[in-house]
């Protein structure tokens, strides 16, 4: 543990596990986001915009359908939170979508350090902006595509609020309860010799409870607090248009069955680390998405898997029209006939079962709009 890490949180002292976990990840000195840490292939951990552009010319499909459906506006406002690197927003305009001349596309990135990734190879890029930027950037009228990003985002949006693997990375807590309403929490303790869990009681919201206690008694699960609060305000934030959040998930029984809390995962390098108190600012700390948490704030409108969501979207068209492309100038290939075999691999990536395929796909639909012609039915 480094010195500026125990100066914030000094020895003879106990934090939350939802408290250490937000200093471990997101402190401006010492957080793994602030300091080192970021999604893609040289990076800790790979996501689906990191497998290559085929997940972001889907996502452009996705945002073209949500613009057709709220009639074309003018202004089309999409808030990707969590955007990292930026990456999901090269793919989306490397694909031109239909709706570019009205997009506003605002990465809200927490890490400043990620936020100044986000100008590389970005046409229409507007600046990291604050409060009053964001305003003037999706009240402007200017054509589109625009970008840009802050650590801020609007409220009264039509459009598109975005989250692909924040959910996963937003400080929780560790619960378990005793099958007779009372519940207990894992703080973590600065002792004379290093960090540890400590076991105290607790209380939890009282909407959460019932979700929690559908749980095995005596099972350690996160209790997603802040999620829920994403979610809520993610909600509050448009007037019509849709919150599409992308992650692992599951429900909160089903994760805290699995053995020896399996779902609390740390990741550097692209490989799993060790315990989540060994390197704090050293790793990424990440669980599962509790989606019946998330429901308690509001039912969302569709369930998907990823690869049900990218099929729907037409993902094998793209690929095959790869194929095609990378046949007709195999014998001698330029970069777009590279990039169109590529989508061969990526898509198997971006559907695999055991791994991406198996994400879950929430969609909350805001306002006028109605879910998109032949999604499938909710699966919860
Ligand atoms: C796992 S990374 C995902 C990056 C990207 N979305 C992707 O799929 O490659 C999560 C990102 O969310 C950011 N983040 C965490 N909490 C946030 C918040 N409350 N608002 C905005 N960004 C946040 C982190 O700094 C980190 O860059």
């Amino acid at each position: 543990m480094t010195d500026e890490f125990q100066s914030r949180f000094p020895v003879g002292t106990t934090l939350s596990f939802a408290r250490y976990m937000d200093i471990a990840l997101y402190d401006e000195s010492v957080g793994f986001y602030a300091t080192v840490g970021r999604a893609g292939r040289r990076g800790d951990f790979l996501t689906s915009p990191e497998v290559g552009p085929l997940f972001g010319a889907l996502i452009a499909r996705r945002l073209d359908e949500e613009w057709l459906a709220l009639g074309s506006p003018e202004t089309f406002v999409v808030v990707e939170f969590g955007a990292g690197p930026g990456t999901l927003a090269r793919s989306i305009a490397f694909a031109t979508p239909e709706c570019g001349s009205a997009l506003r596309y605002l990465m809200v990135e927490r890490s400043a350090e990620q936020r100044a990734l986000h100008a590389e190879h970005l046409d229409g890029w507007m600046g990291d902006l604050d409060a009053a930027g964001v305003d003037s950037f999706v009240g402007g009228h200017n054509p589109g595509p625009q970008f840009a990003s802050s650590p801020i985002a609007p409220y009264g949006i039509t459009g598109v609020v975005l989250a692909n693997e924040l959910l996963d990375n937003l400080a929780f807590d560790i619960v378990r309860h005793d099958g007779a309403g009372n519940f207990e929490r894992l703080d973590v303790h600065h002792a004379e010799d290093g960090l540890e869990f400590v076991v105290a009681p607790t209380e939890v919201p009282l909407s959460l409870a019932p979700v929690l206690s559908s749980a095995a008694a005596g099972e350690w699960m996160p209790l997603q607090e802040l999620a829920v609060q994403w979610l809520t305000a993610a909600i509050d934030r448009l007037e019509r248009g849709v919150v599409i959040v992308i992650d692992y998930g599951a429900t909160t029984a089903e994760i805290a069955a699995r053995s020896e809390m399996g779902w609390l995962r740390t990741f550097v390098g692209q490989e799993r680390a060790g315990h989540p108190l060994d390197a704090p600012g050293g790793c990424d700390i990440t669980a599962d998405v509790a989606v019946d948490q998330l429901g308690t704030a509001v039912r969302p409108t569709i369930i998907t898997s990823q690869q049900q969501f990218l099929e729907r979207l037409g993902i094998a068209q793209l690929v095959e029209e790869g194929r095609k492309i990378w046949t007709g100038k195999a014998s001698a290939p330029d970069v777009a006939a590279l990039r169109a075999r590529s989508r061969i691999g990526e898509a198997e990536a971006l559907l695999e079962s055991g791994g991406l395929g198996d994400f879950v796909v929430l969609e909350w639909t805001i306002g006028m709009t109605e879910a998109p012609e032949g999604s499938p039915e909710n699966l919860r």
